[in-house]
This record gives C-alpha cells, structure tokens and sequence, in this order.
C-alpha cells in the first residue's frame, strides 16, 4: 500500500497535527510563565494585607497598589524554624514556602502530628506588620489537613504573639456548606480576640463542638462547624502544630519576650 492510504501516511499526518496543536500550548505556557508567577505572588500578598485588616476583602486594587500597600505595612521575614532567628540566605520576593516543603534540600520530616503535615521547610516566612517602627501584627502561614484535603491559609497574632488578630483560609477541598465554611468571614471573625497559646506559648485554642463563649470568659474555644467536626478538628490540629515546637514556636517565644506586655 502507498500514499494515502499507507500506515505510515495515517501516523505520520497525525504526528505532524500532534506537533501543530503541542507548539502554540507550550509556547503559550512558556511565555505566560512569568505572568503566571506574578499573579501568585500579587495573591499571596493580598491574603497576607487582607488577614491583616489593610485591605478590604472586595477592594479591587491593581497588582502595583497592592505591592505599594504590602512594602508600606509588611515586612516579611525568613525564619529558621529551627531556631526561630531570622537568616537572610533566601530572597523572600522569590521564595515559596509550599514549594519547598516539596523540596528534600530545603525541607525537612516533621514528626508525628494530627495537621498531617509530612515535611517542613527549613526555612518559614513570617509578615510583620509594622507602623511607625511598632510591631502590629505578626502573621503566619499555616497548612493543615481536615477532611478531605490540606488547608492553606493565615494567622494573624498581635504583637503579645497570643491573641488572634485574624485568621483566613483561602484554599481547601473541603464541602462547600460544611467544611468549606472555614471561608465565612463570619466564622473567621469568632477567632479575633481569643487566645491561640498560654502565657507560657503552648497552644491551647480549639474549635470545639457547639458554640463558645465570648472571647473575654472562653479565651481558648472557638464555635465548631455544625456538620463538620472533622474539618474543625484539622483546623485545631494545623494550628497547634504551625504555632508549636516545630514551627514558628521558637520565632514566636522570642517575640512574646520582646513584648512590651511582658515588661509591664
Ligand atoms: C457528602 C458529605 C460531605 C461531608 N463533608 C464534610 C466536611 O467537609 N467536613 C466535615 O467535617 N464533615 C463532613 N461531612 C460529615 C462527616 O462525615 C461527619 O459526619 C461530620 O464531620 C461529623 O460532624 P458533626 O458531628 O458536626 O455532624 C460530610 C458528610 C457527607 C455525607
């Protein structure tokens, strides 16, 4: 057989389509990369302003304005988890903390714990909020497991590193109308006020089963999600263990012995 009808003819034209269509994809891909990168990165600090009050959560800020407002207020800071000291080997504009809990060298086995978190960068970023040289808020990423999938949010802390200032999930698998009321600005507003850890900086806040009491009487509860227990459970889990020992523990300890509250 030749021509048309040939094997080789029908592999052939379809490899040559293959080739057509697979060229503009990956060249597409290729050029959006940076595009791509910039837009994670111009996200990230709009939940980190957002988590922070210092930026309003349907406020339509262009990319410029919200690295403008981010440069005022926030200072990242890259800690060595293991010691809770800053360290200036990465470049915080570039550095992703979710990526390098992936990376074997920049990551290492984190111990047992409930959040299921299996590694832990070497290296955290905290955001301080900081006006007029004073610390206004300390702000932490946080990652743990509920239900069905790992939960990426923030925690704000006041500058005594105890008392929640706020607290945002922004990606999770969990039920939308269950779990997935972890999003609600309503449930999210119950945790301002409430105390994450004891004078002593050992984690004690819990979403609990049913409603808690105001903040003032019921310092470490927060009101469970009616129907999502176990989602409530990852979220008490990811925060003793991101607020612990193995994480921002030790960054955390520094700054509650820095605090202007301690010396009163
Ligand atoms: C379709 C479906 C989706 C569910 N999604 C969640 C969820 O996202 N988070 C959760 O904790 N429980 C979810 N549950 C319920 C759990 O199976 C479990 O019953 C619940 O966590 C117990 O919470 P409760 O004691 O507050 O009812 C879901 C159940 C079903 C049937």
């Amino acid at each position: 057989m030749a021509g048309r009808e040939s094997t080789a003819y029908t592999i052939g034209f379809a490899a040559i389509v293959c080739l057509v269509c697979a060229l503009p994809i990956a060249g597409a891909a290729v050029l959006l990369k940076p595009r791509q990168e910039l837009n994670q990165r111009i996200d990230r600090l709009e939940k980190v302003l957002a988590v922070a009050g210092l930026m309003e959560r349907d406020e339509d800020l262009s990319a410029e304005a919200v690295e403008a407002r981010f440069n005022e207020y926030v200072v990242p800071r890259p800690i060595d988890l293991r010691t809770g000291e800053f360290v200036d080997t990465i470049d915080v504009a570039t550095y992703d903390q979710r990526r390098a809990s992936r990376d074997p060298a920049l990551s290492r086995e984190a111990g047992e714990n409930a959040a299921r978190v299996f590694r832990i960068p070497l290296v955290g970023v905290a955001y301080e909020v900081v006006t007029n040289d004073q610390l206004q808020a300390i702000i932490l990423p946080i990652q743990g497991y509920g239900l069905w999938s790992t939960m990426y949010g923030y925690l704000a802390l006041e500058p005594d590193a105890r008392t929640v200032s706020g607290i945002t999930f922004y990606e999770h698998g969990e039920t939308a109308g269950l779990g997935g009321e972890i999003e609600n600005p309503r449930w999210q507003a119950r945790w301002i006020g409430r105390q994450a850890t004891d004078e002593q900086g050992v984690v004690q806040i819990e979403v609990i089963k049913g409603a808690a009491g105001p903040p003032e009487s019921d310092p470490y509860r927060v009101d469970g999600l009616s129907g999502a227990t176990i989602t409530g459970r990852g979220v008490s889990a990811t925060i003793d263990f991101w607020l612990g020992p193995e994480a921002f523990g030790p960054y955390l300890e520094a700054k509650r012995n820095a605090s202007p509250a301690r010396t009163r």
